[in-house]
């Protein structure tokens, strides 16, 4: 395995905030809370390792028991639950029906106000996804093992298509709405999925989107791709009316009302399908161009999302509770979807930014519906604190958990979120994870842990991490120094491995610190998430950014050389660079160096348009980039090679160091020069242009995306081959 460079130093502004203090939880908490104290986990000791976790299968209902608890004969393949089949569709609805078959499951909020909500009951929400899988298996021949590329907006039928999947045993690729066709082609191609499920529009930031459009693009790039999508199923937004302009394209476009009227009442009997089996795929961005698709499965991954939402959200059957993040992202898929439906929740599920324009919209919601659990990023709670900085006022919600993920969140933001969102009786929970690891691993339980702002806090019960130095030593907890993540324990929820290839799997995940790949030890396999971070003295853990070439923009993973190798598609690009620019709302935002060859416009502003362009059209609005750069040269080595670092640190206003060793020095000065004279435009406001929640948590303006993460940007694409708007 070719070992992996060292971690370059990080450029983030995390690493330079004070050590905060502890702020003790909420005591009023502990009264009903699954986990009132640290001692109701004490069986989960890292040191009994994997016994504590056969627990946790117990949450789920299965239809053979599992046989080995955590199979290593394949590492770092880990196996959990072993030898036992279960469904996830039946985990997640029908053991509810006996006891809550007329409770709510969604509240569906669309964006405009003047539109009425839709909720559907525990009942209503399983004969939909019977419905869908009658005409799934029976009209487009879908059955276990297949996989169905779903690409829909957040509206009820996103996650009936995903149960329906799932309740046939197929795997659902879910591709977030706001990519762009290119990006869902992509993503179809490389897993093979012969179905595309679509939508004819969707409403983002006050306009109408055609998203049939995206479909029609997106059959075209499979065909030239070499691969085959055989239907076209598209859901209308609205009952009986089909409102994009883009026509239906006869023979392959198929509507779905009409055929779900034909199926109405089927009944689908669940196929069990074995622990290890996959139940989706998520892809996520990495280092190299191409997207890495990550495949979940049924018994680990269902038992870890099931075990933090009681450990972490502490999700009762009943309780209210709203997720701002898109479905479309992996946390809306474990924190939307599977977990507050497996733990029997109501879950609000908005349409569009539920703050643009009115930023005090999500807290009258929150009150209207009683949301007890309130879930979103740090770039949605950064736009909301700046549009409307008094927050819900004295009329608070009834907020006992106010839940943060998708970047580091800023020490006066949480503030914020704890005092003038929560006033002060709420536990702030800041969740680290990942696409990869299926569900939470750093947060602290809101009843029993002292929060520390700015910091993620410790490993959840039964896991281990640490902080290592550049050789793979363990940094000890209260070191000043940075350095790399990882997870010396193997948990349930990490993913099986990636779509098709395991040599990236084992190289991206475990290849640098593994000293041993025959070793058949998991404590030989730490698991590499990428990301630097400090150890308090007490355990916590602050996370400072990435360590690969991946930028974090409103809580979305943007993989710097697919934006690159998006610019290199513009004939006259000779040379692209991708660096983050400090970003006030979004954390980072893409900036871009390019180096022209022949042909370039004469006027820059065309240029740089050109340029923004082909990312857009080539990924999606959430990758647009902020700044483009137009420069004669690159700082290079002597081998050839993009020096970023330095091009990071002119964008960020730090000394770039030592360039001496550069085949170039000289052109630094040049570089400086064109950046001081082309400052980034200041953040726009949110709800102003193109709203949109991210990968981690929440909307984000701008962005198109809402529940995990950020995206920015997506209403802006008019004219750019992107969701274009019709009204
Ligand atoms: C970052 C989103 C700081 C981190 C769930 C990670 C965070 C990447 C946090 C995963 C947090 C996520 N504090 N940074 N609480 N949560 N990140 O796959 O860099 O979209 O590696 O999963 O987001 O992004 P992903």
């Amino acid at each position: 395995m070719p070992p992996s460079p060292p971690p370059p130093p990080s450029p983030d502004l995390a690493a330079l905030w004070p050590e905060e203090g502890l702020v003790p939880p909420p005591r009023r908490l502990a009264e009903r809370a699954h986990v009132p104290d640290r001692a109701a986990l004490a069986a989960f000791r890292a040191e009994d390792f994997p016994r504590p976790f056969a627990a946790l299968a117990d949450l789920l209902v299965w239809t053979t028991p599992w046989r080995t608890l955590f199979d290593d004969t394949r590492p770092p393949f880990w196996r959990w639950y072993e030898g036992g089949t279960l469904n996830a569709c039946t985990n997640a609805l029908d053991r509810h029906l006996p006891a809550a078959r007329d409770r709510i499951a969604y509240h569906w909020i669309p964006e405009a106000e003047s539109e009425s909500p839709r909720s559907l009951t525990y009942g209503e929400l399983l004969e939909r996804v019977e419905t869908l899988a009658a005409v799934l298996r029976d009209d487009f021949g879908i059955g276990p093992g297949d996989r169905v590329t779903i690409h829909l907006p957040m509206s009820l039928d996103l996650p009936v298509a995903m149960l329906a999947c799932a309740r046939l045993g197929a795997i659902h690729s879910v591709v977030f709405s706001g990519f762009s066709a290119r990006a869902c082609a992509e993503r179809i191609l490389d897993s093979g999925s012969r179905l595309l499920l679509t939508a004819d529009v969707y409403r983002r930031g006050g306009a109408v989107l055609d998203h049939k459009a995206k479909a029609d693009a997106t059959h075209a790039l499979v065909t030239e791709g070499g691969g085959r999508l055989e239907a076209v199923l598209v859901f209308t937004r609205d009952p009986d009316r089909y409102a994009s302009p883009t026509p239906l394209h006869p023979g392959r476009d198929r509507l779905a009302a009409p055929l779900l009227a034909h199926r109405r009442g089927a009944r689908i009997p669940p196929v069990p399908r074995a622990s290890n089996d996959g139940l989706f795929l998520m892809y996520s961005s990495g280092t190299t161009g191409k997207p890495k698709g990550c495949l979940h499965g049924h018994g680990g991954y269902l038992a870890w999302v099931a075990a933090t939402c009681r450990w972490v959200l502490d999700l009762h059957p009943g309780d209210v509770y709203w997720c701002m993040a898109d479905i479309g992202w992996i946390t809306g898929h474990s924190y939307i979807v599977y977990g507050p439906l497996l733990s029997g929740v109501t879950s609000l599920l908005t349409e569009g930014v539920p703050y643009d324009p009115d930023p005090g919209r999500p807290w009258c919601l929150a009150r209207r519906y009683g949301v007890r659990v309130f879930h979103t990023s740090p770039t949605a709670l950064r736009a909301l604190r700046r549009l409307a900085p008094e927050g819900p006022g004295a009329d608070r919600p009834p907020f006992d958990i106010l839940v943060t993920v998708g970047e580091p969140i800023e020490p006066h933001v949480w503030r914020w979120y704890h005092e003038t969102v929560g006033g002060g009786r709420a536990a702030v929970v800041d969740t680290w994870w990942q696409t990869e690891t299926g569900g939470h691993i750093l947060a602290t339980l809101p009843a029993a842990d002292p929060m520390r702002p700015g910091s993620a806090g410790p490993p959840l019960p039964g896991l281990e991490v640490a902080v290592l130095d550049e050789e793979g030593h363990p940094l000890p907890p209260g070191a000043e120094r940075a350095g790399t993540l990882v997870v010396r324990t193997p948990w349930p929820g990490l993913m099986l491995g990636l779509w098709g290839d395991d040599e990236r799997y084992v190289r991206t995940y475990f290849g640098r610190f593994n000293r041993d790949p025959r070793s058949r030890d998991w404590r030989d396999w730490p698991y590499c998430p990428s990301d630097g971070a400090r150890i308090d003295a007490r355990g916590y853990v602050r996370i400072l950014g990435r360590i690969d070439d991946v930028i974090n923009s409103s809580g979305h993973r943007l993989g710097s050389k697919e934006i690159e190798s998006a610019a290199l598609e513009v004939p006259w690009v000779a040379e692209a660079a991708v660096v983050p620019i400090p970003d006030e709302l979004r954390g980072q935002a893409v900036g871009l160096f390019v180096a022209p060859g022949p042909g370039v416009p004469d006027d820059p502003t065309a240029a740089r348009a050109e340029v923004a362009r082909a990312v857009v059209e080539r990924i999606g609005p959430i990758a647009r980039p902020h700044q483009v750069w137009i420069v004669p040269d690159m700082p290079k080595t002597r081998s050839g090679k993009i020096m970023r670092r330095v091009l990071a640190a002119l964008v960020a206003g730090r000394d770039p160091g030592d360039v001496a060793t550069l085949a170039n020095p000289e052109v630094v000065v040049a570089l400086a020069g064109i950046v001081a004279a082309e400052k980034p435009a200041p953040p726009r406001e949110p709800g102003a242009q193109t709203p949109g929640p991210g990968g981690g948590g929440g909307p984000t303006p701008g962005d198109g995306g809402a529940g995990g993460g950020a995206r920015g940007g997506e209403r802006a694409a008019g004219g750019d081959g992107e969701g274009q708007a019709i009204s």
